[in-house]
């Protein structure tokens, strides 16, 4: 099994040398666009929600080594990874706290999260109509997963039911809160999908101005990937800035955290705090 593991994982990263030539130059890009974020987001979103559990098996790399594990498994590290970081800046319990979820999707991050911190308020805004109209049905259908990838960071977490969130339609250029409406802003892999570094920028800008404290982002950061998944990233046109650039727009102290998982081998993640 181990070695089955190695070779395909192999055959990943030979695959994706492809897109190291691409950003060597030696080869086509393919250009994202807003447009077919939307499309490809409002199709996944229309899905049946039971076809959205994430117990496909998928190849990973965990602290250098290829594993096959589920989707599901490595969402649960996304999770710690973010109630780790509210946690740092909010405190253990993030008592009376109002946080923001940028580009919320269904709610696979949100409503784990807003289990293990049942005394905090949280709200998600998402680009497409079709997202708000999944969560919905999702918290019904899939409440058990929920509760479940809550437990896995704490154990009393799954007896909790997300409390009350707002789940609206809206753009992150352009975030229809007011001024230091937050306590914590926060992305999970959406600057991803975001062709165009001004837009990135308008984000992060908008981020900034709706919160108090910090705001972190679970992204493909730059300072994360080595040549070859850099390669992917510029090959398929991902976000891949430098977490520096937080400082230029107006964010106060940043700190990097390398999260020790690969995603799907095609990119690494890091994790950002970026305080106000
Ligand atoms: C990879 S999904 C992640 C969803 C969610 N954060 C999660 O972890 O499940 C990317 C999400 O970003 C959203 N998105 C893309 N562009 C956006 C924008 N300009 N404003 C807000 N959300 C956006 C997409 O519609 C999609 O739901």
């Amino acid at each position: 099994m181990a070695l089955k593991d190695d070779l395909k994982g192999y055959w990943q990263v030979a695959k994706n040398t492809q897109y190291l030539l691409s950003y060597l130059g030696l080869s086509n890009r393919f250009k994202r666009t807003q447009d077919f974020t939307y499309d490809t987001y409002t199709e996944f979103f229309s899905r049946d929600t039971k076809k959205l559990k994430r117990v496909k098996q998928r190849l990973a790399r965990i602290n250098n080594q290829f594993i096959t594990t589920t989707t599901l498994a490595l969402e649960n590290e996304f999770i710690k990874a973010h109630a780790q970081a509210i946690s740092s800046v909010l405190g253990t319990e993030a008592t009376g706290a109002k946080l923001l979820e940028v580009g919320g999707g269904y709610g696979r991050t949100i409503f784990p999260l807003s289990c293990i911190f049942p005394q905090a308020d949280f709200y998600a805004l998402e680009y497409t109509a079709q997202g708000p109209e999944a969560a919905k049905k999702y918290l019904e259908e899939g409440l058990s997963e929920i509760q479940g990838v809550a437990g896995s960071f704490k154990a009393e977490a799954a007896q909790n039911h997300p409390r009350f969130i707002e789940f609206r339609q809206g753009d992150g250029k352009a975030i229809h809160y007011g001024d230091k409406e937050f306590d914590v802003s926060y992305t999970n892999l959406v600057l991803e999908q975001i062709p165009e570094p001004a837009d990135h920028e308008r984000i992060m800008a908008e981020m900034l101005r709706v919160t108090r404290k910090a705001s972190c982002f679970l992204e493909p950061w730059h300072d994360a990937q080595d040549l070859i998944t850099l390669g992917f990233l510029n090959h398929n046109d991902y976000f891949r800035a430098k977490s520096e650039v937080l400082y230029r727009i107006g964010f106060k102290k940043v700190t990097f955290i390398p999260l020790g998982f690969q995603h799907n081998l095609r990119f690494k993640l890091g994790y950002v705090i970026a305080e106000v």
